[in-house]
């Protein structure tokens, strides 16, 4: 067989993991894909190539090969909720929901007029995302255009695949942070215009949540997604108890939460609502029906006190809705898609069920980029598929180096069990280094003592 040789292609050697399919459906393991010894071939930020090593390396014998030994590679993690203007507040001590909000939230986000210190903060944000090994995310900006603006200029130098939006908010909140619905349709409208498949972006129509929003600027946000077909929709649903009260107040017409969504037509197949804790059963259902997807935030979710998600309702075979994992910072108190895991895996546990690793990394990769209907794009290392991945070290620290011995796995089973003490254990510092569209974008320093 000729060997390929090409200036723009690349190797990386390795042990792999990805998912072909969903392990919640079917044999769990089936679903797995699991290469010991790998070879992944990027050309210009595209995978050109995937298997083992022994069957791809005479075709490409010419090329240079990263090798990762020890280390185990996986699809970059898909943070499906996450708020960038909230990075400095995070970890705000004492509240509840909708105290939060008026408390620490809003405050904050107000800072996000001014477009240099936007700027300062979507470009801390990204660096933390990338250590943490998180190469896409469907982010919320502010109210204000400017934040937008800084947030995919930010983003587009570093070529990441990002989803973001403006906020729109019209009512219940201050001054400072409300827009009007003309002037939110008008400056989400100019935004997609300018922004959206922009390289690697792409535009989420953004209202904050239903309390704050009149029932005249939901619709004008239906609008725009009817007049942008292919943007998405990114919200808050039925996250807190109070909050569902309130919003039953001020939609009395409506039969429930979602019902408030739906009659402005922001309830479909690129709709990606964050929480759904106190969802009803008939929620759930239309949110199958409808392919929307819910995002589950469990590090936030305990933080706020807000509940625990029925994950193993969501995931039902009979009426499954699609669920990505989201860190929601900065109610939620982690960067790390490793450390929301753990925390589901807690929720989960609360609820009777346990939550395997191989369920819940499928939930911070592929099933991430399903629930945003991106995995043409991203999710796993299919060839045709972006460059976008992470190199684990599952013995990143003393602790871990002795709860994961005998790296590369030898098998799947002894494959999960380490991956669990990654979950628990992991964090950041199990990150050694993240590519985006195959350049590598953060390296883990070689001194850093764990
Ligand atoms: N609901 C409305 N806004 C927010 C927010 O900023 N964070 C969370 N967790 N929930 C919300
Ligand atoms: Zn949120």
């Amino acid at each position: 067989m000729p060997s390929i040789s090409d200036n723009f292609l690349r190797g990386f050697r390795g042990a792999f993991l990805d998912f072909i399919n969903d392990p919640f459906y079917g044999s769990e393991l089936a679903n797995v894909r699991y290469v010991p010894d790998g070879l992944l071939v990027c050309s210009e930020g595209m995978i050109q190539a995937f298997g083992p090593y022994s069957e791809l390396q005479e075709k490409y014998t010419k090329i240079p090969i990263t090798t990762c030994p020890g280390q185990l590679i996986m699809p970059g993690f898909i943070d499906t909720h996450i708020h960038y203007a909230q990075l400095e507040m995070i970890a705000s001590y004492g509240e509840q929901l909708l105290e939060w909000l008026n408390k620490y939230t809003f405050p904050v986000e107000g800072k996000f007029k001014d477009q240099t210190y936007a700027s300062k903060m979507a470009s801390l944000f990204l660096d933390e995302l990338l250590k943490n090994g998180t190469t896409t995310a469907l982010v919320f900006a502010t109210v204000h255009p400017e934040s937008v603006e800084a947030f995919f200029a930010e983003a587009s130098q570093r070529n990441l695949r990002m989803i973001a939006g403006k906020v729109l908010m019209d009512r219940n909140a201050p001054e400072f942070l409300r827009d009007t619905p003309d002037r939110a349709y008008e400056e989400s409208k100019h935004l997609i215009q300018k922004w959206h498949k922009k390289g690697r972006l792409l535009y989420a129509v953004t209202p904050r949540f239903a309390i704050t929003s009149t029932p005249e600027q939901l619709q004008l946000a239906g609008k725009l997604l009817q007049e942008f077909p292919d943007v998405y929709l990114h919200t808050h649903l039925s996250e807190n108890v109070k909050e569902v009260a309130v919003v039953a107040e001020l939609f009395p017409e409506s039969t429930g939460y979602l019902d408030v969504y739906d009659r402005a037509g922001l309830v479909g197949e690129r709709s990606v609502f964050a929480h759904g804790v106190q969802l009803t059963e008939q929620e759930f259902q239309r949110l199958s029906e409808a392919k929307s997807a819910i995002s589950f935030c469990p590090t936030s979710n305990l933080f706020l006190g807000s509940g625990l998600f029925k994950l193993h309702r969501a995931k039902s075979a009979a009426c499954p809705v699609k669920v990505g994992l989201g860190t929601d910072v900065g109610a939620g108190t982690s960067f790390s898609l490793l450390q929301t895991a753990n925390e589901a895996y807690k929720v989960a546990q609360l609820q009777g069920e346990a939550l395997s690793a191989f369920k819940a990394l499928y939930l911070a990769t592929l099933g991430g980029a399903r629930a945003l209907t991106i995995d043409d794009k991203i999710g796993n290392f299919d060839v045709g598929k972006e460059a976008d991945f992470v190199v684990l070290d599952l013995q990143a620290t003393p602790l871990m180096a002795v709860r994961n011995q005998g790296m590369p796995a030898p098998s799947l089973e002894a494959l999960a069990e380490q991956l669990f003490g990654l979950i628990m254990l992991g964090d950041d510092r199990a990150i050694q280094a993240t590519y985006v569209a195959g350049e590598l974008a953060y390296q883990r320093p070689s001194s850093s003592l764990s």
